[in-house]
């Protein structure tokens, strides 16, 4: 039998829907509670560095994050934990378009979607993440006047994405958006680092869930 490395890879509840204050460990014991309210979504955070920075820099905020590939699900889960950060971060090994329909209503205050969809072949298309299927999975899941944020540096992927995004009726651009020059969040992630490094023009927007 082949060993699998990653068999004990961490996972979502596998049916009905997900309670996420459930789903973070217990605070340190020198700290009373963990942050409630909404949390942070990073879609395919991979290497996950963006999640671990978001956390260590601000310690008032969750984030889960949900990455397909196992192997990195479970090392920057697993990594998490280590820095001490369990009661305010995960990261599943979960398909997002999957498992997103689990997710309770008004439940996240940002979703954050860097460098997604590394495919280009035609038959690839059913991979794509950031669809309107998806926006409008995330409509319902973000508070009202929460944000989306996507960041490419394929710019034909920015203009797909912007054209998705304004053709739906719950997003708006955030003032002086979409297309903002950086963003705020003080965290990078992998491949935003190597893009900047690499001077590479990078496309980031920034949109609101209108919902009221
Ligand atoms: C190009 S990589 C970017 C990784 C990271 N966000 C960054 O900026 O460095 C895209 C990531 O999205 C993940 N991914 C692709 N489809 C996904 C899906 N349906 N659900 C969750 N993660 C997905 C991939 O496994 C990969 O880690």
């Amino acid at each position: 039998m082949v060993n699998d490395p990653y068999a004990h890879c961490p996972r979502l509840p596998e049916e009905g829907q997900i309670n996420l204050d459930e789903l973070f460990s217990d605070p340190p014991v020198d700290q009373v509670s963990a942050p409630k309210g909404p949390i942070e979504l990073e879609i395919g955070p991979g290497r996950g560095w963006f999640t671990i920075e978001r956390l260590e820099a601000e310690p008032q905020v969750r984030v889960i994050g949900l990455e397909i590939r196992r192997k990195w699900a479970t090392i920057v889960d697993e990594r998490v934990k280590e820095r001490g950060l369990g009661h305010r971060g995960r990261i599943f090994a979960e398909d997002a378009r999957l498992t997103l329909p689990r997710f309770p209503e008004n439940s996240l205050g940002r979703v954050y979607v860097h460098f997604p969809d590394p495919w280009w072949k035609k038959r690839h298309e059913k991979r794509l993440v950031l669809t309107s299927s998806l926006l409008d999975t995330l409509t319902r899941l973000l508070i009202p006047g929460g944000e989306l944020f996507v960041q490419t540096d394929v710019a034909e992927r920015g203009d797909q994405y912007q054209a998705v995004l304004d053709d739906h009726a719950a997003f708006e651009p955030v003032a002086g958006g979409p297309r903002i020059a950086d963003h705020e969040f003080i965290a990078r992630s992998p491949r935003e680092r190597k893009a900047i490094e690499y001077e590479l023009p990078i496309v980031r927007l920034l949109y609101r869930n209108k919902k009221s």
